[in-house]
């Protein structure tokens, strides 16, 4: 008999994190989380945890063998900083990694008869707007407009809703006898803030890692100008955002790749919300034009709207409230234990 489970990609990230603990709270199937790194002591008795690799074949074959999943969580990435570094590893793992996931998720919906749910965090990043005048000029972007990536990340991400859309509807389209088809479904999130961990190999990080520099007492040099602009999202309201999707009747998704988003600031007005809360906070602006060219490419504002038309997405923090209420008090106990 397989093991029932939950399974997340990715788990030692900094959605996998909130995300473990979200899940945990709900216990209704136990949680099988994979990563190459051990997982944070705080959330190590709230799973299983593989250190694995998701390119492994073999391991890929085994975890067939063993579990029966409800639902993946596919968080596994290499993030657009990174990615423009090394592109071979970052198509080797977004995209290699994410056809190896959903192979698996057709193979285990066929055999059971019963779709996998794949949950996909996708990203602004696979928004491209050629200058400053169009960012302007479409600053909510919906999810069909400027599908033009300029980072391999973006490009991965973008290419992987493809196939997950594929996933669903396509597959094996051409056999004698119809497949159950894996039912994927993804949020493309702006740049995500936690209190608890900060990103790595991001674009968007200049966001938290003003703050927890800040909450440390550290001067910062931001690397994009102040004047630009991207929307963020508290890492609550992302979690909030992937089981709510996750959730959702099939009746009421009617398209498998949603925008999400909560408030869209510049980078001085960051700097603003950051100086309210530590007022003595040294931060500069030493922009670096390679990855500032990256940030100008992504939308302002994403237009949410289909999110909260079909699955009644809402996020519970503004900008106020989010630092107010999530980052600035979780942010100043942890620096200061
Ligand atoms: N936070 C991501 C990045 O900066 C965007 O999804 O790469």
């Amino acid at each position: 008999m397989r093991k029932k489970a939950i399974l997340i990609t990715g788990a030692a990230g900094e959605i996998g994190h909130a995300l473990i603990e979200a899940l945990a709270k709900t216990g209704d199937i136990p949680l099988l989380t994979l990563d190459l790194d051990p997982l944070p002591e705080d959330i190590r008795e709230l799973t299983t945890h593989w250190e694995a690799d998701i390119l492994d074949q073999k391991l890929l074959d085994r975890l067939v063998s063993e579990y029966e999943f409800e639902v993946i969580y596919h968080l596994a990435a290499l993030l657009s900083t990174r990615g423009e570094f090394s592109p071979g590893a970052a198509h080797q793992v977004n995209v290699n990694g994410t056809m190896q996931l959903l192979r698996l998720a057709a193979e285990q919906s066929e055999w059971r008869r019963k779709p996998v749910q794949f949950i996909f965090p996708s990203s602004i990043a696979v928004y491209g707007l050629p200058d400053l005048e169009t960012k302007t000029q479409y600053a909510r972007v919906r999810e069909w407009e400027w599908n033009y990536p300029r980072t391999m990340y973006g490009a991965n991400k973008l290419y992987c809703e493809l196939l997950g859309v594929y996933f669903s509807e396509h597959y094996r389209q051409l056999a004698a006898e119809q497949s159950t088809m894996v039912d994927f479904r993804a949020v493309r999130f702006p740049g995500l803030i936690s209190a608890f961990t900060v990103p790595s190999g991001g674009t968007s990080d200049y966001g938290p890692e003003m703050l927890h520099a800040a909450a440390k007492g550290e001067p910062y040099g931001c690397f994009v100008r102040p004047d630009v602009r991207i929307p963020f999202m508290a890492m609550p309201d992302a979690v909030k955002s992937l089981l709510a999707l996750a959730a959702a009747p099939t009746e009421a998704i009617g398209q498998r790749v949603y925008n999400v988003t909560s408030f869209s600031l510049s980078a001085e007005e960051f700097k603003q919300w950051v100086l309210k809360f530590f007022p003595a906070a040294q931060i500069d602006f030493t922009p670096d034009v390679k990855r500032q060219t990256i940030v100008d490419s992504w939308a302002a504002e994403m237009d949410d709207s289909a999110a909260r038309r079909d699955w009644g997405w809402q996020p519970d923090y503004d900008v106020q409230r989010a630092f107010e209420e999530y980052l600035v008090p979780n942010i100043k106990k942890r620096y200061q234990d």
